[in-house]
């Protein structure tokens, strides 16, 4: 679901306009729809409404103040893989008891700099690890609450970069050693309060399938681990998949119905999915949604600069590059891209859109139907709330770019465009 639709041919986010935003704020832009997010959140919030549950927004996929701002308004945890996403938190206002903290290599500063602000837990990924944490927090006279991140080895079927709870994977502890590594904890660490479990199978998953199989194969451990020591709460991590091709029409109303309808994975079937195997538990059930929050709330707004009629391809070269989304590079990952402004006939032509990064891999879509659209055009790369700016990079000497929040008409420059000394400053010549 999202709120980017053509209204009189121009697209718009919300009741914005966004070749007005391009031309008055710049290219390239990153523009975000508050009402999406905060409607994503509350669908998911009221589908688990059954289970005492937390929502956890994975701040990787998009840790702009204002968007942790409005998560924490809504009520939102946070799930964070390092002291800087905690450090955004708390400045955006959330709430560190509402933190779980991700992430196979945390430094002693983090662990330090966690307990300090007390967080909910850490989710530990490695017995060197919970070993680690307990002796920082017995030097700083603290007890660290910790839960195991399972790898219970099932398939996610999504991208290989991008699937976590398989047995190769770096991430949790392998299924069969879990139960005596909690064991090992209760008995050799005693500044560590054993306070839950986690599991998280990887991202972008389109089908309820993986989903039932992992919670499936982890619940009768989770009862075990509960009887033992008397845990507080299950996470299931993140990991809804989105839709990235979307209908533009306009007529909020009927997109977002057909939308639903034609979802790969509704919210409503997850909750189907999960919520009565979770219920019985009578544990707390955390989830940590990225992509599901932003990612269909976020456009990256890129004029074209330049065509180019080769003898193989046509390539439309944007001011937007690798360096400002990286994921169809990356991943393979497919993003609709339309221009802000329909031209009347409907005519596509097959190009390239290529940004301005000397690699070869720098392209947003390749082979790609897209609208006729020429120089000074403004083109709209959909779906890029989730992983864009987060992964954005200074690479070539580029400026990051800025950020916008759309509400209705109300327009807030949420991060400003970087500038050329801003990219330089801390650097010497020696
Ligand atoms: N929890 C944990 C422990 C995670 O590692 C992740 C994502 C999430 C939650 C959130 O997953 P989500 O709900 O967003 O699928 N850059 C890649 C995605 C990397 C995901 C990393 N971990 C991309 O652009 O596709």
């Amino acid at each position: 679901m999202h709120l980017f639709h053509y209204q009189n041919d121009r697209l718009h986010c919300e009741d914005t306009d966004l070749g007005s935003l391009a031309a008055k704020h710049g290219t390239p832009l990153y523009v975000y729809s508050k009402g999406t997010i905060t409607s994503h959140y509350q669908r998911l919030d009221a589908a688990l409404d059954p289970l005492d549950h937390l929502v956890c927004y994975a701040v990787k996929a998009n840790s702009n103040l204002a968007i942790l701002s409005t998560i924490a308004k809504l009520g939102g945890g946070f799930d964070i893989v390092s002291a800087g996403e905690l450090y955004r938190v708390i400045k955006a206002g959330g709430d560190p008891a509402k933190c779980t903290f991700a992430g196979v290599g945390k430094t002693r500063a983090e662990i330090e700099f966690a307990l300090e602000k007390g967080i909910y837990c850490f989710n530990a990924e490695s017995e060197a690890e919970l070993r680690y944490i307990n002796q920082v927090a017995g030097e700083l006279g603290k007890k660290a609450p910790v839960a195991v991140r399972v790898n219970p080895n099932v398939d996610a079927h999504t991208h290989a970069k991008i699937t976590t709870g398989k047995s190769e994977n770096k991430f949790g502890i392998d299924f069969d050693q879990v139960l005596d590594v909690y064991a090992r904890a209760a008995k050799e660490c005693p500044h560590l309060e054993i306070r839950g479990v986690q599991m998280h199978i990887g991202s972008q998953l389109t089908s309820v399938t993986p989903f039932r199989e992992a919670v499936e194969k982890v619940i009768p451990m989770v009862k075990d681990i509960q009887r033992l020591y008397g845990i507080q709460f299950f996470s299931i991590g993140g990991g809804i998949g989105i839709n990235y091709k979307q209908s533009l029409d306009s007529g909020a109303s009927t997109w977002w119905e057909s939308n639903s309808e034609t979802h790969p994975l509704t919210v409503q079937a997850y909750a189907e999915a999960v919520v009565p195997l979770l219920q019985p538990l009578g544990l707390r059930i955390l989830c940590e949604p990225g992509r599901f929050m932003v990612g269909n709330a976020g456009v990256l707004l890129t004029s074209v600069l330049y065509e180019k009629r080769g003898s193989a391809k046509t390539f439309k070269i944007v001011d937007a590059g690798m360096n400002d989304l990286i994921r169809p590079t990356l991943y393979e990952g497919w993003h609709q891209i339309v221009p802000v402004n329909k031209p009347a006939n409907g005519q596509t032509e097959l190009a390239d859109v290529v940004g301005p990064i000397c690699e070869s891999g720098d392209f947003l879509a390749q082979n790609r139907d897209i609208a006729p659209v020429q120089a000074g055009d403004v083109l709209a790369v959909m779906s890029a709330g989730a992983y864009g700016f987060t992964m954005a990079s200074n690479y070539n000497t580029r400026p990051l770019p800025a950020e916008i929040l759309v509400e209705g008409s109300k327009v807030s420059v949420v991060r400003e465009r970087q500038t050329l000394d801003d990219v330089l400053k801390g650097e010497h010549i020696a």
